[in-house]
């Protein structure tokens, strides 16, 4: 979908259709004929008139979700029909929310064909937007620069997308590995691709653990992109699980369904570098990526094994099922150890199944030992558009992951609160100087839905990307 901005009247703009949003049907010339078919002006609501070209759809609020939630419903009707351009007018609106109408545009546009037999054809079709000369809050300048940084951000989301939606059998460590490189190729962006030999020699013995019974080499990868003056230093960990089978503590059938998925974390991270490194943000930013696939097999790793991390601590492993935090523990290590100086460390991972049934399935669980951050966090993720909430920690569960023969358990002796204590895994692994940058974002419920939700189609939805663009502007 294409998108243009102008400052022509909207009347004098000519389109095969009109994309009308309504907040009050006594504003419509068409009220009449529009009550008449049920329509009001209500958030998801639309009404096609074929006959006048146009397209209406209800909304609430000026706000990213209603906004981009009724601009998506319009473009998908749009995409029904054989038409090629529709026009938009918001002079009405504040010029600000031009961002959610883009980015609700180019997300709700979004389709993943790639295993059909029988494609649809890409129809080359056209957003026209008409927007005020000298708007009263931003100039055409700010407005084109609005247009443009959402493309990107929307172009980061889709691509995480499609790198989630791609099955385990198109896409294992490998893979993602050269993903990564062309990724960062594309964005002038340093590149390092380490194998099985180097997390070995480098004792990144619970990473290598959980890849062991997989045919596919696990792949550490590490984009770093490093503008000439960088305000402050932020890596973004990711967890890589190409596919979670559970390992020896295998998953049931219905939990297995979905595990391609566990590599959300990961490819959030790598489009989000991709995108930064595009909008040409002042800030140094690594990309930690741990590619692996968790399978069974007689060298699987064991229940019962205990695992020396890259830090020396040593964890006994209760159910291999709970693989995510093996991986981040040894990438959160190696980021820490590599990298000097850091400002801000971020982790994302599908990582429990406990964060989905506590929150629910479209929203972010957030964790850490900074307060301020953690608020900072989750006001910058609304505003991106995406879902989340604090979880917090305590000295409680803190306890429930010890373990009688080494320093730590893999998993909780408790059954409750299982994102926090997967939360408080991972803490371990963050050293003590970073204990207040270090933020963990759990995605495993937004990152991958099995039904379609506002501008978000059925599958993945790249969970991650925009709330962390967006942390970046708004922390440093
Ligand atoms: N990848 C899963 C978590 C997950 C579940 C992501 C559902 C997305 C949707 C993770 O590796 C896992 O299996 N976690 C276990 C932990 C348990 C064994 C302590 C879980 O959540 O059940
Ligand atoms: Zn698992
Ligand atoms: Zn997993």
């Amino acid at each position: 979908m294409k998108i243009n901005l102008t400052n022509t009247n909207i009347d004098k703009i000519k389109s095969d259709l009109q994309i009308v949003l309504v907040d009050n049907i006594d504003d419509v010339e068409e009220k009449e004929l529009l009550e008449s078919l049920g329509f009001e002006a209500h958030d998801e609501i639309i009404a096609f008139l074929p006959e006048s070209g146009k397209i209406f759809v209800g909304f609430e609020e000026e706000t990213y979700d209603s906004l981009a939630i009724a601009i998506a419903t319009a473009i998908k009707k749009f995409q029904t029909t054989s038409f090629k351009s529709a026009k938009l007018d918001l002079t009405s609106l504040d010029s600000r929310v031009l961002k959610f109408i883009v980015e609700g545009t180019l997300l709700g546009a979004y389709t993943f064909d790639n295993y059909k037999s029988k494609k649809d054809k890409k129809k080359k079709q056209e957003l026209t937007i008409s927007i005020e000369e000298d708007s009263p809050s931003l100039d055409n300048i700010e407005l084109n620069s609005i247009l443009e940084e959402s493309k990107i951000i929307s172009k980061a989301v889709n691509k995480t997308r499609d790198m989630v939606n791609t099955t385990p059998a198109d896409f294992y460590p490998e893979v993602m590995a050269e993903v990564a490189k062309k990724l960062a190729k594309d964005a002038n962006i340093d590149c390092k691709i380490k194998g099985e030999k180097y997390l070995e020699k480098n004792d990144m013995n619970a990473m290598l653990s959980v890849g062991r019974a997989s045919i596919h080499e696990s792949q550490l990868i590490h984009l770093s992109y490093k503008p000439k003056e960088a305000k402050s230093k932020i890596v973004l960990v990711g967890k890589g699980l190409t596919y979670d089978s559970g390992g020896l503590s295998l998953k049931p059938a219905d939990y297995m369904v979905t595990m391609k998925s566990d590599k959300s974390g990961g490819c959030a991270v790598l489009a989000t570098i991709w995108a930064i490194a595009k909008l040409e943000l002042p800030y140094e930013v690594h990309a930690v990526v741990g590619a692996v696939e968790n399978m069974i097999g007689g060298d699987a790793y064991k229940p019962d094994d205990v695992l020396v991390a890259k830090n020396g601590k040593t964890i006994e492993v209760r159910n291999t099922d709970a693989e995510g935090r093996l991986v981040l523990a040894d990438c959160l290590c190696y980021a820490q150890d590599e990298i000097d100086d850091i400002d801000y460390i971020f982790d994302y991972a599908t990582l429990t199944g406990a964060c989905v049934v506590g929150v629910g399935e479209y929203t972010t669980g957030i964790m850490g030992n900074d307060e301020v951050l953690k608020a900072s966090a989750v006001s910058s993720a609304h505003n991106s558009g995406e879902y989340a909430t604090t979880l917090d920690f305590n000295r409680f569960l803190r306890k429930s992951i010890k373990s009688e023969i080494a320093d730590i358990s893999n998993i909780a002796s408790t059954r409750y609160g299982g994102a926090i204590t997967a939360g408080l895994f991972l803490d371990n692994f963050v050293y003590e100087e970073n204990k207040n940058k270090w933020i963990h974002f759990d995605i495993a419920g937004p990152a991958y839905v099995e039904k379609a939700w506002g501008y978000n189609p059925h599958g993945a939805s790249g969970a991650g990307v925009r709330m962390t663009i967006e942390f970046l502007k708004s922390i440093s």
